[in-house]
């Protein structure tokens, strides 16, 4: 029988000690590819699920959205995670905002599909425009603390979600438009996030 010979026996350990390493790495969920939260997300999440009234706007719901985009991750602070949230809403209403076009490239004339369609394609742009005053509110005064209270932050924000949802009541009972409703449902839980991130900045407060 062969001895092995004392430098196949340190290489030995070396594979060793870099395969458990790596175990214990992936053990730690850092393999799955999402950025792990900070506290000020957790603490900004938690904060937030406790000042809405839907049920859809969990902790999770919060987490799970925010760490969807990794400038979250950059944040040092609420309007900074804020700036990210509404990127993300604003994104979304993009997306249904290309699907509406395509729709409308599909819808007969003259139905009440197109009209439907034609009122929404105008609501997103408007939703889009709206929060773009909303996200430059935030930017134009940064680091200037309590001035986001006098320059009705929730109330721009409730603005462009109310404009979004009248979208959706245009679109009831309108045939060929389910899944653009499906897409307004989920926006819907996404705005009231977004409220919810900002209730801090309300005058009420
Ligand atoms: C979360 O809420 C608590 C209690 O209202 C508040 O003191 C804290 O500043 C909030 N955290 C953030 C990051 O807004």
């Amino acid at each position: 029988m062969a001895i092995m010979p004392p430098t196949s026996i340190v290489f030995s350990v070396i594979v060793f000690m870099l395969l458990s390493s790596a175990i214990t790495t992936q053990a730690d969920g850092s393999g799955d590819g999402k950025p792990k939260a900070t506290s000020l997300v957790v603490e900004v999440c938690k904060n937030a699920s406790g000042e809405t009234q839907d049920p859809d706007v969990t902790k999770e719901f919060c987490l799970s959205t925010l760490q969807s985009d990794k400038r979250s991750a950059e944040a040092k602070d609420l309007p900074g995670l804020v700036l990210v949230s509404i990127d993300i809403l604003k994104g979304r209403v993009t997306d249904a905002s290309v699907k509406v076009k395509k729709m409308l490239q599909n819808a007969k004339k003259g139905t009440v599909a197109m009209y439907a369609l034609s009122i929404c394609e105008l609501q997103y742009e408007n939703v889009v425009s709206t929060l773009n005053i909303c996200q430059a509110m935030i930017k134009d005064h940064q680091g200037d603390k309590g001035i986001l209270h006098s320059l009705r932050l929730p109330h721009c924000v409730d603005i462009a979600g109310d404009t979004s949802n009248e979208c959706q009541t245009d679109l009831e009972d309108v045939p060929g438009t389910e899944a653009l409703q499906t897409d307004n449902e989920r926006l819907r839980i996404l705005f009231n996030l977004n409220t919810a991130l900002v209730v801090p900045y309300d005058v009420r407060d």
